[in-house]
């Protein structure tokens, strides 16, 4: 059982494994932790769990194509979804895999309750069938396309169990009608209850002529229908059978995107109504992320990837920009020309810029310690007030899921900030008594906008505002703040201020898109790496990993195929949203060349300029982190974590341009 805290428990879809995840299910997944995050702030205990749906013909085909068995080629993509949820810093408390034990047994135990209390029976059935979907394709003929996703559906008749969903259209109408709250947005609700009016007809549970299945006990070969599979899966990852003790269940949040709407309010509840179960609370469909104004697909060759995002303007940005851009519940569209303008202009200039300015103002007229203040003017008085109305309407705005306006109150807090600070100007008062505490009350009333802005942002904005936070001087995490208790005026004068660190350094939209397109084109197409024996030496560029194991004995023609000259380091500089690599350019005697090496963590890159290094120039260029680099920097890699030690002439003079032999 939760302790003494209220429960909550959401989900996001489990995610199909024959594909990788982009943008669309990074949204979904994005949303659910900003819910989590903000629930726990507002003292719920919360389990947030997500995973992977691995059964089905499309596995079958995708296991065939790689040419391994299906359970070695689910383990990869669960691993690979996994770890680009935690990389991007928005792990599952609980990370459900269909293939996973705890799961089969509770598809199985469901099964049993919902055949024992009468609601499943066996049957033939022909229908068209749609693979992509794993979905008969109701009223569908043969020749006719899947309504959903275009492509032709299949004819196919088997022995099925059947589940009696007709017998739930009543208790489904008057569930709805008991729950109003059930289906959100309004509009799905609708759309839910007058499909549900025009009648339900039995659904096929199980399949004979699938393989890669969850098997039905004692009927082989029936395994179960993807769905009957997947929607278990919310059941099976906090107990399952045994769910009572665990105390989460029922789920509190269901978050889908519309697509499977019908699958989550119809057929789930049923399934748990027939089984005698708890029904969920709340099912949530979002929209669609669209790019060019039509769904994501790798076939279409449109996906946006997460990661070149989150590795160019951080997952903060992206996290900000998918709750910010489009309302929730309706569908938008992603462009890298609107991410970029909101990080620059909401973040960088927004966020960012009043928190640097702030502490600088605060450390230069306070030696970095939060002022006290003196008496307060009108005007002190107005932002105060500002700042309180926004604690309550962000507040009430992110409770209905209204992100974007929740956000948009927080950002206007920040703008009336920025416009007090415009008219008080702080930094033109001098040093008389008077002025000092004006300044002081002016930056006291500022700190704390800024830090109820932190507060308020932290469920978006995770990474940046902890550093704010820090930046404050403020005791705890900022994620322990309960927000029942914040008000305006709780900001303790005499705190010090603590570590400045980037926010949100400004990029040119130009670059930041090039970049974010090429780290995508890499990750989708990756560019070969060479063969193990043909590798060049051990390189700060290749990231730095300690040597391979010795390759076998090469010829001399073989080394004589690298060119290494002697080069000297020109300009070196820092990549945005790149924390190992610095860009050089580096005199090689012909030419001066770019170069990234992944050295950033330790060299100093003012220390490097004039600096002559040993340079491999007959690299073909790549782009690392979506900057181009002509050629490599070699040095030793020393040290279990492979720590990069420039190969360097310190004893002689040499020429540039010479050639190493
Ligand atoms: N495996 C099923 C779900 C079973 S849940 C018991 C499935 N998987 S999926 O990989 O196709 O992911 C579907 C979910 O990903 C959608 O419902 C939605 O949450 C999210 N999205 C996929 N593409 C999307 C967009 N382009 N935009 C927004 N969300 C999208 O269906």
């Amino acid at each position: 059982m939760p302790g003494d805290k209220t429960k909550f428990y959401l989900t996001t879809p489990i995610y199909y494994t024959n594909g990788l995840p982009h943008i669309g299910h990074t949204y979904t997944t994005v949303v659910a932790d900003a819910i989590r995050r903000y629930k726990r702030m507002r003292g719920y205990e919360v389990v947030m769990t997500t995973g992977t749906d691995e059964h089905g013909v499309n596995v079958e085909r995708a296991a065939q194509k790689a040419g391994i068995p299906e359970s070695e080629y689910v383990a990869k993509m669960a691993v690979a979804w996994k770890a680009l949820w935690d990389e991007l810093g928005i792990p599952a408390d609980e990370f459900i895999r269909t293939t996973d034990i705890r799961h089969v047994r509770t598809v199985q135990w469901l099964f049993k309750l919902c055949r024992e209390n009468g609601y499943v029976y066996k049957g033939n059935y022909t229908g068209q069938y749609c693979i992509y979907d794993n979905a008969f394709v109701t009223d569908a003929k043969p020749g006719d396309n899947c309504p959903d996703c275009g492509r032709p559906t299949e004819t196919v008749t088997e022995e099925n169990y059947y589940f009696k969903l007709s017998a739930f259209q009543k208790p489904l109408l008057d569930f709805y009608k008991k729950n109003p709250e059930f289906i959100q947005p309004e509009t799905r609700r609708n759309e839910i209850i007058s499909f549900v009016e025009g009648g339900l007809k039995d659904s096929s549970i199980t399949r004979t002529t699938l393989r890669w299945g969850i098997p039905v006990p004692g009927e082989d070969p029936h395994v179960f229908y993807v769905w009957f599979d997947a929607l278990t899966a919310y059941l099976s990852a906090v107990g399952g059978p045994e769910y009572e003790k665990r105390g989460m269940w029922p789920a509190d949040l269901h978050l889908v995107g519309k697509d499977i709407i019908r699958f989550h309010t119809v057929y789930w509840p049923a399934f748990l109504m027939a089984a005698m179960l708890p029904v969920p609370k709340q099912v949530w469909a979002h929209g669609w992320f669209l790019m060019d104004a039509s769904k994501m697909s790798k076939s279409k060759g449109n996906v946006v990837l997460p990661r070149p995002i989150a590795n160019m303007l951080g997952m903060d940005a992206m996290r900000y920009f998918l709750l910010r851009e489009v309302v929730f519940g309706q569908d938008g569209n992603f462009s890298y020309d609107a991410l970029v303008t909101r990080y620059n202009s909401d973040l960088a200039n927004g966020l960012g810029n009043l928190a640097s300015r702030t502490a600088a103002m605060i450390e230069k007229s306070f030696g970095g310690k939060i002022p006290k203040p003196g008496p307060r003017l009108p005007q002190d008085e107005a932002l105060a007030k500002t700042a309180s109305e926004v604690i309550g309407e962000a507040l009430d705005r992110f409770e209905k899921f209204e992100f974007a306006r929740s956000l948009e109150a927080i950002w206007s807090a920040i703008a009336a900030a920025d416009k007090y600070l415009t008219s008080e100007q702080p930094w033109a008062m001098g040093d008389s008594e008077a002025d000092m505490q004006r300044k002081a009350t002016i930056l006291w009333t500022t700190a704390e906008l800024l830090r109820v802005v932190t507060i308020l942002a932290y469920p978006v904005l995770p990474d940046s505002t902890a550093k704010v936070w820090t930046l404050l001087g403020q005791p705890g995490r900022v994620s322990a703040v309960e927000l029942d208790g914040l008000r305006w005026g709780q900001l303790a004068a005499g705190v010090q201020l603590g570590k400045a660190q980037a926010l949100f350094p400004r990029v040119d939209k130009q670059e930041a898109i090039e970049r974010i397109e090429a780290m995508a084109n890499e990750e989708l197409n990756p560019t070969p790496q060479p063969a193990p024996a043909a590798a060049p030496a051990p390189a700060a560029t290749s990231g730095g990993a300690a040597a391979a194991p010795a390759p076998e004995k090469i010829g001399i023609e073989d080394f004589t195929k690298v060119e290494m000259r002697v080069g000297q380091i020109k300009t070196a500089e820092r990549i945005v949203g790149a924390d190992k690599l610095l860009k050089l350019t580096v005199d090689i005697g012909t030419e001066i060349r770019q170069i990234c090496a992944g050295i950033a963590q330790f060299y100093e890159p003012e220390k490097l300029i004039g600096r002559k290094v040993a340079v491999v120039v007959n690299l073909a260029p790549r782009k690392l982190r979506g900057v181009e680099s002509n050629g490599m920097i070699v040095a030793a890699s020393v040290g279990p974590e492979g720590r990069p030690v420039l190969a360097g002439f310190p004893d002689e003079d040499v020429e540039i341009g010479a050639r190493l032999k």
